[in-house]
């Protein structure tokens, strides 16, 4: 497949005539691939930050940040007129290396809390929206209330969620504040029992007026699971909007188990993979963006330290464009299923 045609229309002005956003994450390192660059202005209208608001990224030491990297990431994206997505404030993981030593169950809230004013502060007004608790859920921790047993937890307790949500609404009342999670998509019972807490949850959220405005559903995938998104997950999607909650796809990828040696034959499968399950999120209309983890298979997170790589070790093909940053199958999959995404 060549490049792309230049009178393509590109995804987010496709997205954007039915209401929604198209972004990716990104780092600095990728802006300083021309290839990227080009590509990303084109396609996109959102950025999230890939790894420079993560803890172990922002603060080196508990009284310093290093907010140059996310700056300059926020500096390309007003260049280019994209919106930007903060990840990440409360998560178990990425903490850095001193916190272990130095949080403490006296002084975890009050570390979590000023990292939020400090962070969501700074950035108040620039951000679209922001990525305040991270993979909370995690059902196999035993706990009755589905909740993961992350630091913040042990520390802070279950309460860790709701004064996250409060101190970022305190710092930026104009960022839309979600609750991203992941393992939620498909249709086995683990998924299922995972959905079914992050609804108890959402509920008793709205119910102590909470200022969560959305979810982020990750969307890690596997295009050869048996178990792919289906009715369950739709009916998800239908009680998360009926809440009056929004949707965002925040990290959308396709990991797959096909023999290597056949990578059109893979590239088919992902595409079609991408176009059904955008079609079954599209159709709700309080998704009001999708992102997908990285743009071009050059610099996917999936063939780096990923911790379940392919049985042969060969790449993953988890994007919309090649490691030539070339247009696949997935991209045009993508294209077809943001036209025939109804209007919201
Ligand atoms: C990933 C980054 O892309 C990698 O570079 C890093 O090594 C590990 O983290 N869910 C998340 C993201 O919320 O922060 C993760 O990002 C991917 C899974």
């Amino acid at each position: 497949m060549g490049a792309l045609d230049p009178s393509s229309t590109p995804l987010k002005s496709l997205a954007e005539s039915k209401g929604f956003l198209y972004g990716t994450s990104a780092t600095p390192g990728d802006l300083k691939d021309r290839q990227f660059t080009d590509v990303v202005i084109q396609q996109c209208d959102l950025m999230a930050t890939g790894l420079q608001l993560k803890w172990n990224m922002l603060r080196p030491t508990p009284e310093k940040y290093n907010f140059g990297p996310a700056d300059e990431l926020l500096g390309f994206a007003q260049q280019h007129g994209m919106k930007f997505q903060g990840h990440v404030l409360a998560w178990h993981n990425a903490l850095p290396d001193w916190f272990g030593s130095y949080a403490t169950p006296q002084n975890a809230q009050q570390l979590m809390l000023s990292h939020i004013k400090t962070v969501v502060g700074r950035y108040a007004g620039k951000m679209h929206s922001w990525d305040v608790v991270n993979e909370a859920l995690l059902p196999s921790d035993q706990r009755s209330d589905g909740l993961r047993n992350t630091p913040w937890l042990q520390l802070i307790g279950p309460d860790y969620i709701e004064l996250a949500f409060h101190a970022a609404a305190a710092a930026d009342p104009h960022a839309i504040l979600f609750w991203n999670d992941y393992g939620i998509e498909n249709e086995s019972p683990e998924h299922e029992l995972k959905r079914k807490f992050f609804l108890q949850h959402l509920t008793a959220l709205r119910q102590r007026d909470v200022p969560i405005q959305a979810i982020g559903i990750q969307s890690h995938l596997d295009a050869s699971s048996k178990h792919f998104p289906g009715p369950q997950f739709d009916a998800f999607l239908h009680q998360v909007s009926d809440m009056g909650l929004k949707i965002m796809v925040t990290e959308l990828d396709f990991t797959d188990s096909l023999p290597s040696s056949d990578s059109a034959a893979r590239n088919q499968l992902i595409a079609s993979r991408y176009e059904q399950y955008l079609d079954l999120v599209l159709k709700h209309h309080s998704v009001i963006a999708v992102l997908t983890w990285g743009i071009a298979d050059k610099h996917t997170w999936l063939n780096g330290n990923y911790k379940f790589p392919r049985k042969d070790n060969s790449p993953f093909l988890p994007l919309p464009f090649d490691t030539n940053t070339q247009p696949k199958p997935a991209w045009y999959a993508m294209a077809r299923a943001f036209q025939n995404a109804p209007s919201r």
